[in-house]
């Protein structure tokens, strides 16, 4: 069966300090969100890509995938959960399952998708790809000193693609919305609500492009996939 992806792109960019979003940076010749949309589109299990964009955006529809049938684009948010209700709210109601990918991350490979939509098949929960956290994790305190040594035993980084049955997560955002909670992933809000989010091992080198030295990162990764 095949699934659709909502791809937040609303995003300013602020930390990587460009002169346009980041994902419309160029690495290997592509755009950066190029690179993301195609990877998924050439996934079996992918059916379309719903691109949520800034209302300022006037790059995207220069590019030529833009006119792919297989990619939908619709208006975003302030913040990137608006942005993510916002692409929910795009797709039609029959839709089980939906998948939310963050366009700047360029570098997923097939196979981590694949085991994370394995989940559709054994039941209701949801999950995401997430990697096992490396480094010996610190507590700072305000005065910027070590208030103690976290524990790294179950300690993953949350990755994305994150994969939910729709109605649930259009619910749990909704209602984190209301609330005011911060969220900062799908999962974060399917936490809000008590519901079971699995955590699926993928790999590291699927890294959200964040800063200016993630670009070279991201293009070493890239050069080394044949998706
Ligand atoms: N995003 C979005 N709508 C927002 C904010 C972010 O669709 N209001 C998207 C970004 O375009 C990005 C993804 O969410 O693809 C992950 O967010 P992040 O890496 O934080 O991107 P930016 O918000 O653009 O970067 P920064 O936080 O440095 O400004
Ligand atoms: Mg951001």
């Amino acid at each position: 069966s095949q699934f659709p992806v909502i791809l937040p792109a609303a995003g300013i960019g602020k930390r990587m300090q460009s002169d346009i979003p980041k994902q419309y940076l160029v690495i290997l010749g592509k755009t950066i969100i190029e690179h993301t949309i195609t990877s998924l589109l050439s996934h079996p299990n992918v059916s379309y890509v719903v691109i949520v964009l800034s209302s300022n955006d006037t790059i995207f529809q220069t590019l030529p995938l833009a006119s792919n049938p297989r990619v939908k684009t619709t208006l975003g948010g302030k913040e990137r959960a608006d942005s993510v209700l916002a692409g929910l709210q795009y797709l039609s109601a029959q839709e089980k399952w939906v998948l939310v990918h963050d366009a700047a991350r360029p570098c997923l490979k097939h196979d981590d998708l694949s085991n994370l939509l394995a989940l559709t098949k054994s039941g209701e929960t949801g999950g995401i790809l997430a990697s096992p956290v490396r480094d010996t994790m610190k507590r700072g305190d305000s005065n910027g000193t070590i208030a103690h040594t976290e524990s790294r035993d179950n300690l993953w980084h949350a990755l994305t693609p994150q994969l939910f049955p729709l109605q649930q997560l259009k619910s749990a955002l909704i209602e984190a919305q209301q609330k005011h909670v911060p969220i900062t992933d799908e999962a974060s809000a399917i936490e809000f609500v008590n519901q079971n989010v699995l955590l699926v091992e993928g790999s590291a080198s699927n890294i959200k492009v964040t800063k200016p030295e993630d670009l070279m990162l991201a293009e070493f990764y890239l050069s080394q996939q044949a998706n």
